[in-house]
């Protein structure tokens, strides 16, 4: 069984990417394969910097083999270092309907917030089913917000088949319900757009100044919380702590006589030790920028060893060969 999944290569990661994404796909190495990309020819459509691409593209690249992506046991590349999936893209693309297309929420949403709606843009969800069908992909696990382009992505392969003969594997999504809701600072859900993230990577000043102005209530720290389990550093700790220290921070607070300053105090704590390990290899990883070419490259090796399998499967299908 093949799991594949592609990463936006846009700035900093928080811990809602880590619990929601990142640890999921990092515990799926242990079970089935797992290919994995950096999906830089998808950042075209929004990013128009080329050191801007070229810096993230690194970026985030260390932060997830900072994180526990481990090459010798997944399959990790750069999208473009593959150049296969634009061919496929094109042959996807005219069994593609306009209707289909023009119904994309994220292609709606994207123009709505005032991104330039071109060419690329529309075609972003042809560009990621093939990202998903030159790798005889079986799971794609996708957040909510994906779930229409994989449902996309299965009517193409369906489309390519009836046309070619079956040629295509039909991808199935993986929409995760057991992963963690990260309340964000403001206590919606942690997302960048709503500016309310505490970020994986960062110096230990501005972090800890961030999670000691999580503003909590006027209530005296005497005083009991009967609804301490809702408190918003509560929920964080139980993430970031083991169960004994969050139940034991939980039931002073609901005693009375924690207060909000050390409860934020206990919380950065425990954060910041959290990602003391990744943190450390992100700075080994930084130091070798040969090392991470060479893995990429490496990867890429693997992925075009299926790619190139696929796409000459696809060709020969519709008549190009
Ligand atoms: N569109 C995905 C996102 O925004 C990224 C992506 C690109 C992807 N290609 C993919 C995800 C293929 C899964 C499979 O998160």
């Amino acid at each position: 069984m093949r799991t594949l999944t592609g990463i936006t290569p846009s700035g900093t990661l928080h811990i809602g990417n880590y619990f929601g994404a990142m640890l999921p796909a990092i515990e799926a190495q242990s079970h089935g394969e797992c290919f994995y990309f950096i999906a830089d020819y998808h950042s075209m459509t929004s990013v128009f910097d080329a050191a801007e691409r070229r810096r993230n593209t690194l970026g985030i690249a260390l932060d997830w083999l900072a994180c526990g992506l481990d090459p010798s046991r997944s399959v990790f590349w750069r999208q473009s270092d593959v150049p296969e999936v634009c061919e496929l893209t094109w042959m996807i693309g005219t069994l593609t309907p306009m209707g289909l297309l023009e119904r994309a929420h994220s292609y709606k949403d994207k123009v709505a917030k005032g991104l330039s709606p071109n060419f690329g843009l529309f075609a972003y969800p042809v560009l990621m089913a093939a990202d998903i069908l030159l790798y005889d992909t079986n799971v794609v696990p996708v957040g909510q917000d994906q779930k229409q382009h994989l449902e996309m992505t299965r009517d193409i392969a369906i489309k390519f088949n009836q046309a070619y003969g079956e040629t295509l594997v039909v991808p199935e999504p993986l929409i995760r319900e057991d992963v963690a809701i990260v309340p964000g600072l403001d206590g919606q859900k942690m997302s960048k757009s709503y500016g309310n993230t505490l970020d994986i990577f960062g110096d230990e000043k501005t972090l800890r100044k961030k999670v000691m102005s999580i503003v909590m209530d006027s209530r005296t720290p005497q005083e009991p919380k009967p609804d301490a389990g809702r408190n918003l550093c509560i929920q964080l700790l139980r993430l970031l702590a083991t169960a004994d220290i969050a139940a034991d921070a939980e039931s002073r607070l609901r005693a009375g006589g924690l207060g909000y300053g050390d409860l934020k105090k206990t919380l950065f704590e425990h954060y910041w030790n959290f990602f003391a390990a990744a943190r450390a290899r992100r700075v080994e990883l930084a130091a070798n920028p040969d090392y991470l070419e060479q893995v990429l490259s490496e990867g890429a090796v693997k992925a075009r060893a299926v790619a190139s399998v696929v796409l000459k499967r696809a060709r020969k299908a519709a008549g190009l060969e």
